[in-house]
């Protein structure tokens, strides 16, 4: 069945706030991920160019707890009232194809992503110093976090992919 609006659907859960198909949860994480991408961005140049360590990982923590939170969050929507009516735009509906394969792309990197997460965070603040300096932790931390960065940017863009996919055409 392909993804076309029926008007006046009431679907399970409560819907979104952005005009979409899609759940509030849903619409709760399109929109954390955007500060996600942002704060991470801003975090890294902060350490990167400004050697703002103390500033950084504040910053780092406050955004994996702020993740945490958001994910569990959706994980309890998703698992109580499904995703697929709702990107099949009716009820007992199936969503298309490329839906289903924006999905799986997608969770190759959410599923990479809150394993370096924790493993980086958890790391940083066991081995780095306090107040953080650069140290010989820098050698698992730049390579391990770059990792983890980029992953979270991808988990994003892919993420929004499969929004737009399932809930916007
Ligand atoms: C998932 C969480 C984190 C990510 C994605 C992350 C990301 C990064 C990145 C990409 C760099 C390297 C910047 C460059 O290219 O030079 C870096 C450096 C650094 N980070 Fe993090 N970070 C995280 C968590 C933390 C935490 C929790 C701390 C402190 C406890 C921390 C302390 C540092 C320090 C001290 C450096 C400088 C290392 C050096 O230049 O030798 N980071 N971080």
């Amino acid at each position: 069945m392909d993804a076309i609006d029926h008007p006046g659907t009431v679907y399970p859960g409560i819907d979104g706030f952005l005009g979409t198909r899609a759940s509030f949860m849903l619409d709760v994480l399109v929109i954390a991920m955007g500060v996600v991408v942002v704060v991470l961005a801003w975090s890294i140049y902060q350490v990167k160019y400004r050697r703002r360590y103390e500033l950084h990982k504040w910053a780092q923590v406050t955004l994996g707890v702020l993740l945490l939170v958001a994910v569990v969050a959706f994980e309890i929507d998703i698992r109580l009232h499904g995703w697929e009516d709702r990107a099949a735009g009716q009820l007992e509906g199936h969503a298309p194809t490329d839906v289903w394969i924006a999905l799986a792309i997608h969770l190759v990197f959410a599923v990479s992503a809150s394993v370096l997460w924790p493993v980086v965070i958890i790391r940083a603040l066991r081995n780095f110093p306090n107040p953080p300096q650069p140290g010989p932790h820098s050698r698992f931390h730049v390579p391990a976090a770059r990792a983890a960065a980029i992953v979270m940017f991808i988990t994003a863009f892919t993420g929004w992919t499969f929004y737009y996919l399932a809930f916007v055409r």
